[in-house]
This record gives structure tokens, C-alpha cells and sequence, in this order.
């Protein structure tokens, strides 16, 4: 508790106004991954595979994006850090203790951008969702990964939206805005996100399957696997929640 009150406090001055918001979920999230770290170390393993290997697949490496980069804890940073020249990492909010990782490690090719990716904004003023564009701007880009973060911006939009099941469809339209926009980009790309949670109790009985790309269909997948996200006593001593993970 300590610990998650100053990296909350350590933060906020390096945080632009309009993201501080968004700093408490992030600790929360660094929290629970500290506590569920045995549960989420093989996803986190094959995360880091699926980009890594995407990665030896550029032809050229001068600039790869991660986007949803947060902990740095599926992500290869250090092995991205070498293979290319530059490495921009793309999340709503850098904890202080990821910055001062980064420091302490070196990593002087690494920049950090602030940014909400989901295109809320503009879906709300009713215009053309185009959240990946910006990276059209970005000088020599070789790679764009998205680690582990598209169920998050629909998690994010529901939220903002106040959770309506009539939301629905708008929700459908920021998961395929991120999809169609990795397509549209002038790079190789790397997707790594769960598209489902089961909910299932200790008898091994699954009570309940959520779809998190709300009817977005990924396609073909090079690899998946299932991320138990919350085991056994994180929430309930009675059901785990596990996740299904695809990476294309
Ligand atoms: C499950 S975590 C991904 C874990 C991360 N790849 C790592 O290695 O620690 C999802 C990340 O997406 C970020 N995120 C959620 N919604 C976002 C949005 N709308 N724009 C940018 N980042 C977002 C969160 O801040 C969080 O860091």
C-alpha cells in the first residue's frame, strides 16, 4: 500500500494534466501484477515471444511503437532496445517506477509519448474514428506492436460510456477503429490481446464466457493461450477468471 502511494505520488508531476485521471488504474494494475506474478508468467513470456519474433521479422529496424507499452512487463523492451534504433513506447500514463527502470537501465533509445488511443474523443463528436494516424507521422517506422491493450480501450470507452448494453455497438466501432488502423499502417504490425474472459469455479465448471472484441473477429492467429488473470483468492476464494489471448 506504501509502496503503490508513492509511485502514485512520484507520478503525478510527471504526468500532463489530462492523464493524471488515469494514474490510479495503472498502479492498480502494477499492483495486481506484483501479486499475481507466478499466475501471469507464461503470458507474459508468450507476449514477449510474439513480439520478439515479429521483430526479427523486420527487414529493417530503425523504429518500432508500442502501443499500451504500461508496465513493461509483457513487452521485451530490453531486446527491443537493442534491435532497433528507436523504440517509442505509447500508454495513457509511464509510472514513475517504469521511467526510473528505464533509466537505471540505460535504455537511451527509448522515448515515451502520453496518449489515449481509443479515438474517444472523436467518437464522441460523431466523427471518423482514426486513433492509429498519428503514427503516419512517425520518421522510419519499422514495427507497431500492440501489447495487451485492445480489450482494454473497450474496457475504457464502456466505462466512459457508462456501461449500456446499447453501447455496444459503439464499442464494436473503437475495437475495429484499432484493428483497421494497425492495417492501414505503412509498418509490419504485432497484435497480443485477449478476445474472451470465462469465469470458472473450482470444480473446473465455466459459469460464464464474455466476448471483449464485441463481435470483432481477428482472424487467422499465429499462437494463443489462456492468461489465468485472476486466480484463485485475487477476487474469490470460489472462481478464477481466465482469459484467452491471441497474437496475429
Ligand atoms: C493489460 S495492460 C498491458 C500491459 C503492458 N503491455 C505491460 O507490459 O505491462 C493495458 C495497458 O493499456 C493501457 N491503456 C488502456 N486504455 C488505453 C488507452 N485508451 N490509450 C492508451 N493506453 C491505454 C493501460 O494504461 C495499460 O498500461
Amino acid at each position: 500500500m506504501i509502496l503503490e502511494a508513492l509511485n502514485y505520488a512520484a507520478t503525478w508531476p510527471l504526468t500532463s494534466a489530462g492523464h493524471r485521471p488515469f494514474i490510479r488504474s495503472s498502479v492498480n494494475l502494477w499492483a495486481r501484477a506484483n501479486r499475481c506474478r507466478a499466475a501471469w508468467t507464461e503470458h507474459e513470456q508468450r507476449t514477449k515471444a510474439a513480439i520478439l519474433e515479429a521483430a526479427e521479422g523486420c527487414r529493417q529496424k530503425r523504429t518500432v511503437v508500442v502501443l499500451g507499452s504500461g508496465l513493461l512487463r509483457d513487452v521485451p523492451i530490453a531486446e527491443l532496445s537493442q534491435l532497433f534504433d528507436t523504440v517509442v513506447l505509447v500508454d495513457l500514463v509511464h509510472l514513475a517506477n517504469v521511467r526510473s527502470w528505464l533509466k537505471v537501465k540505460g535504455l537511451k533509445n527509448v522515448r515515451l509519448i502520453e496518449r489515449d488511443l481509443s479515438g474517444i474523443e472523436a467518437l464522441l463528436a460523431g466523427e471518423v474514428l482514426e486513433p492509429l494516424s498519428f503514427l503516419r507521422q512517425v520518421p522510419y517506422l519499422d514495427l507497431v506492436v500492440s501489447a495487451n491493450l485492445l480489450s482494454q480501450i473497450g474496457i475504457g470507452v464502456a466505462r466512459r460510456l457508462g456501461g449500456q448494453p446499447a453501447e455496444d455497438d459503439r464499442m464494436r466501432q473503437v475495437v475495429a477503429a484499432h484493428v483497421e488502423g494497425l492495417a492501414d499502417l505503412p509498418a509490419k504490425t504485432c497484435l497480443v490481446t485477449d478476445v474472451s474472459y470465462t469465469v470458472i469455479d473450482r470444480n473446473g465448471v465455466e459459469h460464464e464466457t464474455h466476448d471483449l472484441l464485441h463481435g470483432i473477429n481477428l482472424g487467422s492467429s499465429s499462437a494463443h493461450w489462456d492468461w489465468p488473470v485472476i486466480p484463485f483468492g485475487e477476487e474469490s476464494r470460489d472462481y478464477r477468471i481466465v482469459h484467452h489471448v491471441v497474437a496475429r
